[in-house]
């Protein structure tokens, strides 16, 4: 089933510059990057996102993380890609997650761990709402498409 998923490059990834190597990542897999917006989240828009763990203790820290610079939010396309890219992405604690991973290859420190997936549909869709209008995601075939479906 094709599913869409809330990806976003968080300030340390973009100050780290590697943006473009972790995006490179999910296109070579055979996803689709349908949306694409370099923004600077302003903090009641990182409380809505992470509106669930708002009791959390971590919950601060977390927001002024992400509102430290800017980010590069993304909606990425493709066959069950939900749980796909969270597979890609890692364990949440960079220091568990397996080499290979994006967090295991590039994050040490759960506070500064580079990226976020959605984590379920019901997830994706209200991110993905929550960052982007309709009219910002765009849909397209790609002539590759048959070689890897
Ligand atoms: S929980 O408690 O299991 O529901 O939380 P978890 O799913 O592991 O994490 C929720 C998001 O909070 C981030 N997180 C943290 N940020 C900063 N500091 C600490 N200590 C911390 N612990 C968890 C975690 O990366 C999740 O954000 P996303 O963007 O989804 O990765």
């Amino acid at each position: 089933m094709k599913q869409r998923s809330f990806v976003m490059l968080k300030p340390d990834a973009v100050k780290r510059r590697l943006a473009g190597e972790v995006l490179t990542r999910f296109e070579k897999r055979g996803l689709k990057i349908i949306a694409t917006k370099m923004m600077i989240i302003d903090s009641d828009l990182a409380k809505k996102h992470y509106g669930e763990h708002s009791e959390k203790p971590f919950f601060k820290d977390l927001v002024n993380y992400i509102i430290s610079g800017p980010v590069l939010a993304t909606v990425i396309e493709g066959e069950e890609c939900i749980s796909l890219i969270r597979k890609m992405v890692g364990a949440t604690n960079p220091q568990e997650a397996d080499l290979g991973t994006i967090r295991g290859d590039y994050a040490i420190d759960t506070g500064r761990n580079i990226i976020h997936a959605s984590d379920s549909p019901a997830s994706a869709a209200r991110e993905i709402s929550l960052f982007f209008e309709d009219s910002e995601i765009c849909e397209y075939t790609l002539p590759d498409e048959e070689l890897i479906y």
